[in-house]
């Protein structure tokens, strides 16, 4: 099993967002569930706006997280994304703690950026390996490109940058994904992206038990 935890101590960058279009995808090849570790509980409203069954979304407080996750992985559940809050600092530790990733997703902003040190920061005490994305991105701004250099691209930077698209915040509204609302648009294709890099980042991992699929 692999547990995938989204985090970034920064609000509003995206977390919710893509655990919920990367659970949908990763539902189409295996089994998933989608932690939703926020009290906010955004992931939550969305599934009941969904009115659908799956992808599995289950809300918990942190300190039901491992026995859970034990439990996840006596059923040979293959992948667990886990949502969490921005400022709630000890439950993002946990989330971290547990996970296999962190998958953070940064704005390409000077704030954003100025940020990130502090999540890195934890995901490096807990000896945790990182993998960046670029959310909400601006087509072609100068930000995009001086964000990717500032990270170091050969790093933990995924080959797969998230635009700001219309698409992913209206899909949100409605329980939806971008894949599912417009199926062709570029939105849809990013999170494709995002999610066949964070597989190719998954099966670098030291091996366990099976790796979630791609396909
Ligand atoms: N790539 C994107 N393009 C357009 N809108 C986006 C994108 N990503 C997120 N949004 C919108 O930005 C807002 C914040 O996104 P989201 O809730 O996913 O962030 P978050 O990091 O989970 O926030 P929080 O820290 O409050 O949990 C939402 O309104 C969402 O629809
Ligand atoms: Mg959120």
């Amino acid at each position: 099993m692999r547990v995938v935890t989204v985090a970034n101590l920064k609000g509003g960058v995206g977390k919710t967002t893509l655990a919920v279009h990367l659970a949908v995808r990763a539902g189409q090849s295996q089994p998933v569930v989608l932690i939703d570790l926020d009290p906010q509980g955004s992931t939550l409203e969305w599934i009941r706006q969904r009115g659908q069954e799956l992808p599995t979304v289950v809300p918990m407080g942190v300190h039901q997280v491992e026995n859970r996750l034990m439990q996840f992985r006596k059923a040979r559940l293959p992948l667990v994304i886990i949502d969490t809050p921005a400022a709630l600092v000890e439950v993002v530790e946990t989330a971290i703690r547990v996970a296999d990733l962190v998958l953070v997703p940064v704005r390409p902003t000077p704030t954003d950026l100025a940020a990130l040190p502090r999540t890195l920061a934890m995901a490096r005490a807990a000896g945790k390996p990182v993998a960046l994305t670029l959310s909400q991105a601006i087509t072609n701004s100068r930000l995009t490109h001086r964000a990717v250099e500032t990270i170091d691209p050969a790093g933990p930077l995924l080959p797969a940058v998230i635009h700001h698209r219309t698409a992913l915040a209206s899909a949100m509204a409605t329980g939806a994904t971008a894949a599912e609302t417009d199926p062709r648009g570029k939105a849809a294709a990013e999170v494709e992206e995002l999610w066949q890099a964070l597989v190719r980042r998954l099966a670098q991992l030291p091996a366990d038990i099976p790796q979630p699929a791609a396909r």
